[in-house]
């Protein structure tokens, strides 16, 4: 452990003495409280929280548990949550602050995001003919109107599902599928690094051929030129100016799906996580309010992509629930140069700022004298998410950005828990860097052994959450068996399923929760979650590809780099490796998009596979991290081969 892990960071005193949870003793009460009255210590926040157009008669219902439903009987609209009722007092306080990639802004108040949002959700309703429990798909770049968009649907009660616009044609055309959406709604492209993109033309190919979708809806952007189906195709710009900025909104069932979002695990399919409306909305909220502690003058920037949970719950839904100010940004971190974050935290007196591991490194790497140019003084809270932070990274975060004056919450979530799960609290929580420290009062996470025994300090386990909670996953769309297979196993307690999360996780001597990585085959590149089975599948339509396995290595920026082992059909195609390896990565990009791209390939004689034919990651992963073989080989088909695959990843070929 080096000497940044070993410290505690205690909160800043002043910051503390205003914070919403002020101390140990105050998290302490909250978890006790949740401990020993669960139902009422949701019931007490769902009530203090929602604007409720019906209560509900029944806090949590677990009859049919791992399908559970909150607040059942009860009415809201998410919209209405995050908009209609802060026009009471905050109408011309600022909603989202949008910078472009060129340095372009919008201001966009409380009032202005109601008219917009309206006006969408009229144009959707009545132009696009779409109706609650529709599924819609955004493929949009960083632009306001992903988020009119994201609201609109929630108005009238449509599911959307955004598609991370780094994804391929094929990719979008899966989720497409998978959800039947009948609409899509995208831009004709965006700006990234002082350049013009497109994306209209990504739909265009998405669509080709036999789909449900029925309409497209194109916002303007970047203005290039783009191809046009007339009788699909519909220009957002022209249809929303005739619509009125009146809107009523779709009276919502609590557990009325919100939204899904397509996510990896570890089979080649996707899985679509269902999010619901009440619950997600009510932990989304009061996660910005204790993790984030954003105050009512505060500027809040997350700089996620809206393709994510993490731009989902903490770019939009959270902070306009809570009424806060929230940054949108189409840009990259580098852009113009390694100052850029930095630059507008300065500008925009940004007060909480979240991003991900992989972004403080290569800010670190690229810039690491950049903050010192910048006034950063209004930071009071930094956040982390998506996967570990490593300690330097840490320490120079913690120092040259927050001046060691800021709290760094490493915030501990996945899609399917909608809001942080594990997470230091900035007024209350002694951080050790590096760590997710504790479960967040109410979440009853623990790290349990397979059978759902509590691990002792030291001990390698799995984390797992005991009882469900308001923001949980409600089902994979369409796939109810799925959805109880991948989180619940047979672990029970009190009689109730357990949500294993597929992350690891140690508790130390003093009980804080450190995470350790995927315990299952999903590697995380970038902060963004992939599966290994996913991109397999995706390299074995390479027609030169016989077998394929593909694993995570450490990797200095990413976090994670994508290894592919890969074994030919024909060994005389091996004069023409680069070409080879040049045609698998054109199939992931095709399949999947960039951020699939292999890091490496190294080209096999065959796989180590045990007798029954399954391949031992494990042994691939060693041999990824450059690290020798010690694990028993005896009981593989052919032990011989662990030899040939060291020494073709040595030498680069076969
Ligand atoms: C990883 C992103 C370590 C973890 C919000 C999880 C983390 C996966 C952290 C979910 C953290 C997320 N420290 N690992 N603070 N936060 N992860 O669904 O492996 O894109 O299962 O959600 O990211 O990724 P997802």
């Amino acid at each position: 452990m080096s000497e940044t892990q070993k410290s505690i960071y205690y909160p800043n005193k002043a910051f503390a003495k205003e914070a919403r949870i002020k101390n140990m003793c105050e998290y302490h009460e909250l978890q006790n409280w949740a401990h020993e009255d669960y139902e009422g210590f949701w019931d007490h926040y769902a009530k203090e929280k929602i604007n409720w157009i019906e209560p509900y008669h029944t806090v949590l219902d677990e009859s049919k548990a791992p399908f559970v439903k909150w607040f059942d009987g009860g009415r809201l609209n998410v919209s209405v949550q995050c908009i209609d009722r802060h026009l009471v007092d905050k109408k011309n306080k600022v909603a989202i602050i949008f910078e472009g990639d060129n340095g372009d802004q919008q201001m966009i108040t409380y009032l202005s995001l109601s008219q917009k949002v309206n006006r969408f959700a009229n144009m959707l309703r009545n132009q696009f003919g779409v109706k609650k429990g529709d599924r819609v798909v955004i493929y949009m770049p960083m632009i306001p109107e992903a988020a009119y968009a994201m609201l609109a649907c929630a108005r009238i009660g449509a599911i959307h599902s955004i598609v991370f616009g780094g994804f391929s044609a094929e990719a979008l055309r899966d989720r497409i599928e998978d959800a039947q959406a009948e609409l899509v709604i995208t831009a004709d492209g965006a700006y990234r690094k002082g350049k013009p993109y497109l994306l209209k033309n990504v739909v265009d190919e998405a669509l080709c051929g036999s789909t449900p979708v029925k309409k497209v809806c194109v916002i303007e952007r970047n203005h290039e030129e783009i191809s046009w189906v007339s009788g699909r195709d519909y220009s957002y710009n022209e249809l929303v100016a005739n619509e009125s900025s009146e809107c009523e909104a779709e009276s919502m069932e609590s557990e009325d799906p919100l939204f899904l979002l397509y996510t990896s695990g570890s089979t080649g399919k996707p899985k679509g996580v269902q999010h619901n409306c009440a619950g997600y909305i009510l932990w989304a909220q009061m996660t910005m309010e204790w993790v984030f502690d954003v105050k009512a003058d505060d500027t809040y920037w997350c700089t996620a992509d809206v393709g994510w949970i993490t731009g989902h719950t903490y770019i939009v839904y959270g902070p306009l629930a809570m009424g806060a100010t929230t940054v949108m940004f189409e840009g990259v971190p580098t852009y113009p140069d390694a100052g850029r974050c930095w630059k507008m935290v300065e500008e925009h007196k940004i007060n909480q700022f979240y991003t991900a591991p992989t972004a403080i490194r290569v800010l670190h790497k690229t810039g690491e004298h950049e903050p010192a140019k910048y006034d950063l003084s209004s930071l009071k809270v930094l956040g982390t998410v998506g996967e570990p932070i490593d300690p330097p990274a840490w320490k120079w975060y913690y120092e040259a950005v927050g001046g060691s004056n800021c709290a760094i919450v490493d915030t501990y979530w996945q899609t399917e828990t909608g809001g942080h799960v594990v997470s230091p609290l900035p007024g209350a929580t002694p951080i050790k860097p590096a760590c997710a420290t504790f479960p967040l009062p109410g979440i009853m996470a623990e790290v349990v052994d397979e059978e759902g025994n509590k691990k002792e300090a030291g001990e390698q386990g799995l984390l797992c959450i005991t009882r469900p909670w308001p923001s949980q996953i409600r089902n994979v769309w369409g796939d109810e068996e799925r959805y109880v297979k991948s989180y619940f196993g047979d672990v029970t307690k009190n009689g109730k399923p357990v949500y294993f999360s597929g992350d690891g996780a140690i508790y130390d001597e003093e009980g804080y929760i450190t995470i350790t990585g995927r315990t299952d085959d999903v590697i995380n590149v970038s902060g963004h979650r992939m599966g290994t089975a996913e991109i397999e599948a995706a390299i074995k339509k390479s027609s030169d590809v016989a077998e394929v396995a593909v694993v995570g290595k450490p990797h200095e920026i990413k976090g994670e780099g994508i290894f592919a082992y890969v074994v030919l059909k024909n060994e005389e195609n091996l004069g023409e490796l680069i070409e080879t390896m040049k045609a698998i990565n054109n199939v992931i990009k095709h399949e999947i998009g960039n951020i699939a791209l292999c890091d490496d390939i190294v080209f096999v004689p065959g796989l180590p596979k045990t007798r029954s034919g399954k391949v031992m990651r494990r042994i691939l992963r060693t041999i990824a991290k450059g690290e020798a073989v010690t694990q028993d080989t005896s009981t593989l088909e052919d032990p011989a081969v662990v030899a040939q695959i060291e020494s073709c990843v040595k030498n680069g070929v076969c």
